[in-house]
């Protein structure tokens, strides 16, 4: 099997770029990350790019043009897959239109609720019965691409934003490789 070449764009810890290579490593495992992108030199979850010995690089997204620098950098590593993990800045429509279907996201909620930011303490405020993580197709809109899976827990009278953060991570981990799967599974 070909594995597809595969960018990360992360903006903070990298909790699920730590876990997806990990499953990449496994060889059934349909991509390679051999890109990660970071938008901010402060991103914790650069010490996996350097840990594993993935190129790595920081774009500044205060530059004119930085989405074209973007795009030559993943024609230059060859890349074919996207995933965005934790990237906190908007995908430019020229980026999507080059990579249709190509570039994936996961967002801590139950979409079509609760896109954009502070989702759990939405999610508190509101009463939620459940949460839970949503892996999906990045279009044009926030947070609202085509759902690839969805996994789901109740949440409970105790939960507070930091127990919600950890549930929702921990269905994180499953739910991103085997969209991976799925979606490679299809093709
Ligand atoms: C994840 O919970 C994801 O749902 C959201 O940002 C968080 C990133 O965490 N989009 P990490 O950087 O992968 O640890």
């Amino acid at each position: 099997m070909v594995k597809k070449k595969t960018c990360i764009f992360i903006s903070g810890q990298g909790s699920n770029l730590k876990n997806l290579i990990f499953h990449s490593r496994d060889n059934s495992f349909p991509i390679k990350i051999s890109l990660v992108i970071s938008n901010s030199k402060k991103a914790k979850g650069i010490q996996y790019a350097k840990k594993y010995k993935i190129p790595y690089f920081f774009i500044n997204t205060k530059i004119k043009n930085y989405e074209n620098k973007i795009l030559l950098i993943l024609k230059k590593h060859k890349i074919s897959f996207i995933c965005l993990a934790g990237y906190m800045k908007m995908i430019s429509n020229s980026l999507i239109k080059s990579y249709q279907k190509k570039i994936v996201n996961i967002h801590p909620s139950l979409l079509p609720k609760f896109k954009g930011l502070n989702t759990f303490s939405r999610m508190l405020k509101n009463r939620e019965i459940k949460g839970g993580c949503t892996v999906h197709f990045v279009n044009e809109k926030l947070d609202s691409g085509n759902t690839i899976i969805q996994k789901e827990f109740f949440i409970n009278s105790e939960d507070d934003e930091r127990t919600l953060k950890y549930k929702t991570q921990k269905l994180e981990y499953r739910a991103f490789p085997e969209a991976i799967i799925k979606i490679f599974r299809n093709n």
